[in-house]
This record gives structure tokens, C-alpha cells and sequence, in this order.
């Protein structure tokens, strides 16, 4: 269990913006080396002037988490200049929304490549050196609500989402299974205000949809951003209780309590065999549009 942070070495992903940038500013307060990577590189540049500024040591580097290559190359360089890391927040993430048949092969690439591959590149680069080590450290993964529920209009991000619990959920397995020491948690928030209702400011030009956002990409971006524009709890809030649920080894961290009555009546659905029911309520503004298909 990881309990001493000062002078181990935090990677974070996604470290621009959001979670990432309050992951880095925690680690740098307890002391820790930091090494941060997101494709956007001005506000990677930002945290690393916030982090520098309150005495860590900084590793940053421009990275694409959906590219091997690029993951690869941070963990080499990650390696080189401080060592295995202590802490591996796989966090960097984008969405879409819209109706399941209606989102482009690009968008479901897109997000996939992002939220789902990235966090796989992170275990597979990551994971050994931590292993090998032989000391006490923690994986996070970002995933979200959206990794537990199946809201509607947001099948891209959901299946992404879910992706990460069950591989986090194996990956804390296979870990206690082989008797390394370390540990993982998965983190799940609901709506919070951070940088994600904008996350097509990353996409990149080979992935870009040709067509125009059908009514119900539309409806599902302008839901998104009211919703995450109305969150209550902060993003320094979320990464307050992700240190904590790593002291305590704790591996669901669901940030916000009342959405646990879905996620309960999920689980009630399944072993009652009843249908799904809508964890959100039945929204009129996504209904199915004709002639708007985005391939
Ligand atoms: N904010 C919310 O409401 C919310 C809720 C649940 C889960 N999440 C998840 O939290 C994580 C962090 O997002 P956030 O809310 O802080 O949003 P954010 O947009 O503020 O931060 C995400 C960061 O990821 C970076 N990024 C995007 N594509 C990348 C790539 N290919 N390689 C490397 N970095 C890339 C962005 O530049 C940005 O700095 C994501 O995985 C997101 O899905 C967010």
C-alpha cells in the first residue's frame, strides 16, 4: 500500500487540464517528482510552471496517449531520469455524444483510442517498472460514472468508459494474483467542471468527422456542457479524494454519492433480468432525427 510519497516520482496523463493539472499540484505539495504528459502543449507548459513553482521536479512532455510510440517514449524517458513511478494516473480522456448509430467510425476511433487505449498503453508501458521496483505504488484510472451506467446518447464514451472499469477490475486482480505490491484504484465522477465539454479542442485533423453533428450530437454537447458546467463538487475536490482512496487502498472512487442509487438499480436490473432503466431521466431532445446520419 502506498503510503510515503515524498520523493517518489507521479506520472500523470491528461496533466494540462482538469483532474490532471490537480493530480500534479497535489503530488508537488507532498513533495513528489512529476512527470506530466498531455497532447495539448500550453497548458502542459501552465501546470509545469504551477508545479515548478512549488518546488517539485518536472519531467513534462508533449505525449499522445492513443499513440504506443508516444507512451513508450515517456516511460523511457520517465525511467532515465527518475526511476519506476510511485503513482500512474492514466487520466487523459475526450468524449462525443449523440445516438449510438449515429456517431462517425472517426468519433468511436477517436475516443476509443483516447480514453481506452490510453489507459492500456499506460498499464503495459508503466506496470513492469512498477512491478519490478519492488516498492509500494498505486495505478489510478480515469474513468467515469459513464463507466458504470449506460447513459443514453453517450454510447462512445460509455463503452470507452466501461472499458476502463473492467480493465482496472482485472488489473487489481492480476496484480493480488502475482503478489506485487501495488495497488489500483478507478475513479468515477459524475459531471465536474473541467475542460472536457471542449474536448474536440484535441482532436486530431485524421480523426475530425466530415459531416455536421446530427440534432442528437447537438442535444447531448449542449446537455454535457450545462451539466458539467453546474457541477457542484471541484476539480481539486476529486483529486482531494483520489489521494485519499489511495492511502486507504481503496479501488472505486465514486465522487458523487447520490449517483449510487443508479448504479444500484443497474445491478438490481441485471440479477432481476428486468430491462435497463434510463439512469437519467427519458430526455425528449435527443429523439431520432431522419437524413442526419454521420456515417
Ligand atoms: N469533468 C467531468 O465531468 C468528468 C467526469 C467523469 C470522468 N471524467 C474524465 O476525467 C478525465 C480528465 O478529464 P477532465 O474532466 O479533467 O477534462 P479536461 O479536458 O480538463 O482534461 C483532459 C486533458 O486530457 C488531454 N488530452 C486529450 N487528448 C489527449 C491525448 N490524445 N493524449 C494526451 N492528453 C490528451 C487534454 O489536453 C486535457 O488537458 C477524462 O478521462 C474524463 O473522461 C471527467
Amino acid at each position: 500500500m502506498l503510503k510515503e510519497f515524498k520523493g517518489r516520482t507521479a506520472v500523470i496523463t491528461g496533466a494540462g487540464s482538469g483532474f490532471g493539472r490537480e493530480f500534479a499540484l497535489i503530488a508537488a505539495d507532498r513533495g513528489m517528482n512529476l512527470v506530466l504528459a498531455d497532447i495539448q502543449a500550453d497548458s502542459l507548459a501552465e501546470t509545469e510552471t504551477m508545479v515548478t513553482a512549488r518546488g517539485a521536479e518536472v519531467l513534462s512532455m508533449r505525449t499522445d496517449v492513443g499513440d504506443a510510440a508516444s507512451v513508450e517514449a515517456l516511460r523511457d524517458a520517465c525511467l532515465e531520469r527518475f526511476g519506476a513511478p510511485g503513482l500512474l494516473f492514466n487520466n487523459a480522456g475526450v468524449a462525443v455524444g449523440g445516438l449510438a448509430w449515429e456517431n462517425s467510425v472517426s468519433d468511436w476511433e477517436w475516443v476509443l483510442r483516447v480514453n481506452l487505449w490510453g489507459v492500456i498503453h499506460g498499464i503495459r508501458c508503466f506496470v513492469p517498472a512498477m512491478i519490478q521496483a519492488g516498492r509500494p505504488a498505486h495505478v489510478v484510472n480515469t474513468a467515469s460514472v459513464a463507466g458504470l451506467l449506460s447513459p443514453p446518447t453517450m454510447a462512445v464514451y460509455n463503452v470507452s468508459k466501461h472499458g476502463v472499469v473492467t480493465l482496472s477490475e482485472t488489473l487489481f486482480h492480476d496484480l493480488r494474483m502475482v503478489g506485487a505490491p501495488v495497488g489500483v484504484s478507478v475513479l468515477c465522477p459524475a459531471f465536474v467542471p473541467t475542460g472536457i465539454a471542449d474536448s474536440g479542442r484535441n482532436r486530431p485533423e485524421n480523426l475530425r468527422s466530415t459531416q455536421a453533428p446530427t440534432a442528437s450530437m447537438r442535444a447531448a454537447q449542449a446537455s454535457t456542457e450545462k451539466a458539467v458546467r453546474s457541477g457542484k463538487i471541484s476539480a481539486a475536490d476529486v483529486a482531494a479524494m483520489t489521494y485519499e482512496a489511495i492511502e486507504q487502498d481503496q479501488f472505486y472512487i465514486v465522487t458523487h454519492e447520490r449517483i449510487m442509487d443508479s448504479v444500484r438499480l443497474r445491478v438490481a436490473d441485471v440479477s432481476e433480468r428486468r430491462n435497463p432503466t434510463d439512469p437519467f431521466s427519458m430526455r425528449q431532445d435527443v429523439a431520432p432525427t431522419s437524413g442526419e446520419g454521420d456515417g
